[in-house]
This record gives structure tokens, C-alpha cells and sequence, in this order.
């Protein structure tokens, strides 16, 4: 194997253990922009050793940009996705699992009238509403422009989309007519996203009026492979304590943990 080669396939390992890309993706991202650097190429083909060509400056700025890149790339839009909800990272890597979410949540949703899906992303596009026939409104609100775009167009029936802050309006904004509270608020992988970005608004969550609500965080990093269970539970536990909610039943699938809350 040539050295440039050998240098692709030695950093296309390393980038798979850290990040979730296959090894097959990071060699060819890699590829591509090495493509791109002549400098680089040069210095490659004029080196004994990858050794020799991984202390230099230009391969440490050339790796650290690779690295930055897809870090961004797969933490939103997957480019090419075969359906909507694939090409957002938090519902594709439901998508396994969602059976096994909805049956753990099944009476609470066959009674839900009205559900408020808070910083929802695109997790309408994965929601089986025909098997609900019972649910009148769908209210999302989340403030990703792109999300709601996509949601907009599938026209979905039964989805109201507010494309706002979670701290924009009073929660009576959001209640159809007749109502005082929300069946069941979803807050799913929202509350330690929250408490990084947002921290302040918070204590506005805390005050939505429901019966019942889900709120879930992730056992791995969104983009890096990560352990963050514990962090994450730490966070969401605190926020339910402190707003004062009651736990009725734990959620729990491969990769994300929930409680309903009363
Ligand atoms: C990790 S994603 C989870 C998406 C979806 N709930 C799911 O689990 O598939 C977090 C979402 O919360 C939204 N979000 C975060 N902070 C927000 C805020 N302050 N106001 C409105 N939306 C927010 C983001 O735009 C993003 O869509």
C-alpha cells in the first residue's frame, strides 16, 4: 500500500472510533479533501514515513479541519436521506426504536386529545397517527427554520406548527379552545439541550400545564461516540424536582432514557 494510502486508512479508523460515520464515509471524506490539497499531497509524496508527515503543520490543520467538518455535518441535515425523518440526526436514530417507544407510551397516547410536542424537530414525521384516532391537534413548536419548512410541507391533518422560541409566548397561546391543559407534552432530548443553550428559559417549561408528559435525553452523544447517560440524567431528574413534577413510569430504549411525569 502507498503511503498516502496507508495515511487515509489510519486516520479513517481513528475518525470512526471517535465519531458515528462508517469507516467506508470518513476514507471517502478524507479522500476528497486530500484531493483538494495539493500542498498536502505533496508533502505525502515526498515523506518516508506517515510518521514523518503527522507531526507536520499542514496535516495537523488538514486533520483538525476534516474533523470539524463532519462533526458539523452530522449533527444536522444529512444531505441525501431517503425520507424526512432520516435526514435529521435525533429521529434517525430513533428510527430503530420506534415501536418500542410508541408501545411504551401506547395508553397515554390513545387518550391524548391534544399533544404538545416541544422542540419537536422532525418527530412528527415518525409519529403514527393513524393508529390515534382519538388525537385532535398535534401542536409542535420548535425554532429550527429548517424543520418547520420540511414539516410544512408534508401537510400533515392533524399538525399545528409554531416556528417560535419556547419562551415566546404564554402556554395559552398554544391551548385549542376549551382547554386548560395539554394531554401529553413530548419533550423529547430537549431539556439537556436546553439547560447548555437555554438555560433561562427553563423555568417557563416548567410551568406548561398538562397530565402527563415525556421527557427524554440520549445515552450517547449526538455525534461523538460518548457515554452520556449520567449527565444526562442528572439534568433531566433536577428539572423534574425542581418543577415540581411527580415520575409515573420510565422509559427506556437502546440509545435514549425518559420519564412521564405528572
Ligand atoms: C436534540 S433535538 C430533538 C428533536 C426531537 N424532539 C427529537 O427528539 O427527535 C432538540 C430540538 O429542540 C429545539 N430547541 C432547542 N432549544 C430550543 C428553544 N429554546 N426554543 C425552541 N426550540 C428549541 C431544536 O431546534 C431542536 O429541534
Amino acid at each position: 500500500m502507498d503511503l498516502k494510502e496507508q495515511i487515509l486508512k489510519e486516520q479513517a479508523n481513528k475518525i470512526c472510533q471517535t465519531y458515528k460515520i462508517a469507516k467506508e464515509e470518513a476514507l471517502e471524506r478524507l479522500r476528497v479533501k486530500l484531493a483538494e490539497n495539493k500542498p498536502l499531497q505533496e508533502l505525502i509524496s515526498n515523506a518516508k514515513s506517515a510518521k514523518e508527515v503527522y507531526r507536520t503543520r499542514d496535516f495537523k490543520d488538514f486533520i483538525k479541519k476534516a474533523k470539524k467538518d463532519i462533526y458539523y455535518d452530522l449533527r444536522t441535515y444529512q444531505k441525501n436521506a431517503d425520507n424526512l425523518a432520516d435526514s435529521h440526526i435525533s429521529t434517525r436514530e430513533r428510527a430503530p426504536f420506534l415501536d418500542d417507544l410508541f408501545s411504551q407510551i401506547d395508553g397515554y397516547l390513545k387518550e391524548a386529545e391534544v399533544v404538545l410536542d416541544l422542540g419537536g424537530g422532525l418527530f412528527p414525521a415518525t409519529f403514527p397517527f393513524d393508529k390515534y384516532p382519538k388525537l385532535r391537534t398535534y401542536i409542535w413548536v420548535d425554532k429550527d427554520k429548517k424543520a418547520y419548512e420540511l414539516l410544512e410541507q408534508e401537510n400533515y391533518a392533524k399538525v399545528v406548527l409554531y416556528n417560535y422560541p419556547l419562551n415566546e409566548n404564554p402556554w395559552e397561546y398554544y391551548l385549542p379552545d376549551g382547554k386548560t391543559e395539554f394531554d401529553l407534552v413530548f419533550m423529547l432530548k430537549l431539556v439537556p439541550v436546553m439547560y447548555r443553550q437555554h438555560r433561562e428559559q427553563l423555568g417557563h417549561i416548567a410551568q406548561v400545564p398538562f397530565r402527563h408528559a415525556l421527557i427524554t435525553g440520549s445515552k450517547e452523544a449526538m455525534v461523538k461516540k460518548l457515554d452520556i447517560q449520567n449527565r444526562e440524567n442528572r439534568i433531566i431528574t433536577k428539572f423534574i424536582t425542581d418543577s415540581g413534577w411527580q415520575i409515573t413510569k420510565k422509559i427506556d430504549l437502546p440509545n435514549e432514557f425518559g420519564f412521564l411525569v405528572e
